[in-house]
């Protein structure tokens, strides 16, 4: 498969990027602040916000496939206008697209989501990518939209990091015990987004963890897979910050899941401390 990853560099976009070489795909893989080593992949520089330049790069590279991680969180340009381009240019040469979108498009007043939900965000990221997903779904209706939520490595995303980062006292802050999302294991993630690129599907999918965990759990399973001490790490209650957005917010990915062989396993698994 002839596959360009839009947000190659980033942490789900370097798992995009690894398991694709692994399948033997031809790998385009863009970047905006920095290349990453990985063999075999044809690496380019790319800011999505330009969409002429997008359109030039899709034009010349000539997926089959491809897959848009790419984001800035505070950069309402790149993350709704940047994936409006990307799925453009995409739909101008008729190439398959999947847009990862996230939890963040849910108020979490209503817990419990499933695919037929309509966005509710109450922040700019969730706006932004809901807008992305309006944009795309009129574009392409063929697209793939993965909704996610949290997304855990091995000790690689930001996640990991701060808890390793309030265990050691290096940061302070709390980790709420009444915040919730479905933790997705970035190796799951990125499998389950290349059989929907491969699959006829269309539309919105649920693509999250399958157990729903506070943020303070979460740091709890880090901290023993990882041997930290766990009585050390902060708690708080999100509810009594004043924080803007959502506190409880859970995707419903049965669905999606039935459609998959690759098993979008909960944190309570995936964390769980290696045997023996
Ligand atoms: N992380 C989570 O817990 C989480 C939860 C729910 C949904 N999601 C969604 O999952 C996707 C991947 O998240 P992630 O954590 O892997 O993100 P990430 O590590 O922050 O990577 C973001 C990627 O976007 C690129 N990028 C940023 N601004 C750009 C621009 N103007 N033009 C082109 N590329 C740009 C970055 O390039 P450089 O690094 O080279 O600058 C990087 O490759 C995102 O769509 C996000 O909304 C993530």
């Amino acid at each position: 498969m002839d596959l360009l990853v839009v947000g190659g560099s980033g942490f789900l976009g370097q798992e995009v990027t690894r398991q694709a070489r692994l399948a033997g795909d031809r790998v385009v893989a863009t970047f905006h602040s920095h290349a990453l080593p990985i063999a075999g992949v044809d690496w380019r520089a790319l800011d999505i916000r330009r969409r002429d330049d997008v359109a030039a790069l899709v034009d010349e590279t000539r997926p089959a496939v491809v897959i848009n991680v790419a984001f800035r969180q505070t950069d309402w340009a790149a993350t709704a206008d940047g994936g409006m381009h990307v799925a453009a240019a995409a739909a101008a040469v008729g190439a398959r697209l999947v847009y990862v979108s996230s939890d963040a498009v849910f108020s979490g007043a209503a817990v419990r989501y499933d695919e037929t939900c309509s966005p509710d965000p109450t922040t700019p990221y969730g706006a932004a990518k809901a807008a992305a997903e309006t944009a795309i779904k009129g574009l392409d209706p063929t697209a793939i939209i993965a909704r996610t939520s949290l997304i855990i490595g091995d000790g690689g995303s930001p996640h990991e990091k701060v808890v390793h980062a309030l265990a050691s006292g290096a940061k302070t802050g709390a980790l709420f015990t009444d915040d919730v999302r479905c933790p997705v294991h970035v190796t799951d993630l990125a499998s389950a987004l290349s059989e929907l690129a491969r699959s006829s599907y269309c539309g919105i999918q649920h693509v999250a963890g399958a157990d729903a965990v506070s943020r303070y759990e979460l740091g709890v399973l880090i901290a023993r897979r990882d041997g930290l001490d766990e009585t050390v790490l902060p708690t708080g209650r999100r509810a009594n910050t004043g924080l803007p957005g959502p506190v409880d917010v859970r995707l419903d990915c049965a669905k999606t899941q039935s459609r998959l062989t690759t098993r979008l396993r909960g944190a309570r698994t995936f964390l769980a401390p290696a045997s023996g």
